[in-house]
């Protein structure tokens, strides 16, 4: 899949540029979009979903520039899967009701098929035994697991996650991270803002760095992480795997 992002600008009230002439583009299958606090990742992404329009520039996903109003963008907005950082199920429905709430009202199927999905999901990612719980009586793994099933469950053709796992212990990382990568196996297309270097350097093809509303630096993983070439990357890079083993 291609991204092409020229020139995007996007400032909130307070006249500062969250989106500051952004530009960049790739062809990517799993893009990780790493990078400091405040940088602008989480308003990127919301971009991509078709969420917030920016003041200024232009998205294409292969090649389509996205409209930005009416049914078009609408139609846009089905096609693109989101999954948040946490607290993204309904409480007051269980992990099976959460995944067919969007297939019955948003896209039209009956609750029997909307069900049908909702197990082959379910089975598909070892959660066949949760259907029936609400979020609380999850674990916090879980419940991401299942936000991602439910993302899933629509056939999105770009998958987009902000911080899936900033929430978890590092046991539920992992198992939350393992399904990511098998979303990947499978040929799913994703864009994934993450603190978990070593995933963004060995799951994901592209890299994207992104610092103070600005695409610093981007390229495959492989180099990426190997060698940084700018300042900003260099720091960060070596700030965040400080500790690292
Ligand atoms: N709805 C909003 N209104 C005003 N400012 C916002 C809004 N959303 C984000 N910001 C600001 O935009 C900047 C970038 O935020 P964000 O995209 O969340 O960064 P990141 O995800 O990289 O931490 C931050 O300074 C944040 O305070
Ligand atoms: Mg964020």
């Amino acid at each position: 899949m291609r991204i092409e992002l020229s020139d995007i600008r996007l400032s909130f009230a307070s006249g500062i540029d969250v989106l500051d002439d952004l530009s960049y583009s790739a062809d990517f299958q799993a893009l990780a979009v790493i990078g400091p606090s405040g940088g602008g990742k989480s308003t990127l992404l919301r971009v991509v979903a078709g969420l917030i329009r920016p003041s200024a520039g232009s998205f294409r996903l292969d090649g389509t520039p996205v409209e930005w109003s009416g049914r078009g963008l609408q139609a846009y907005q089905r096609t693109i899967g989101f999954v948040f950082q946490s607290r993204g199920l309904f409480p007051h429905l269980t992990a099976i009701e959460n995944i067919t709430l969007p297939l019955i009202h948003v896209f039209g199927q009956s609750r029997e098929q909307a069900e049908d999905t909702a197990h082959h999901y379910l089975r598909r990612f070892s959660l066949e035994n949760d259907g029936h719980k609400y979020p609380v009586e999850l674990s916090g793994g879980q419940q991401q697991r299942i936000a991602i099933a439910r993302a899933v469950a629509v056939r999105p053709r770009l998958l987009l996650l902000d911080e899936p796992t900033s929430a978890l212990d590092p046991e539920l990382t992992a198992e939350v991270l393992d399904m990511i990568a098998e979303l990947k196996a499978d040929g799913l297309h994703l864009i994934l803002v993450t603190h978990e270097m070593g995933f963004a350097h060995r799951s994901c093809d592209q890299v994207l760095f992104l610092a103070d509303g600005r695409a610093v630096e981007s390229g495959p993983a492989d180099r990426l992480f190997a060698h940084p070439e700018t300042p900003e990357l260099k720091a960060f890079l070596d700030k965040i795997l400080e500790w690292s083993v």
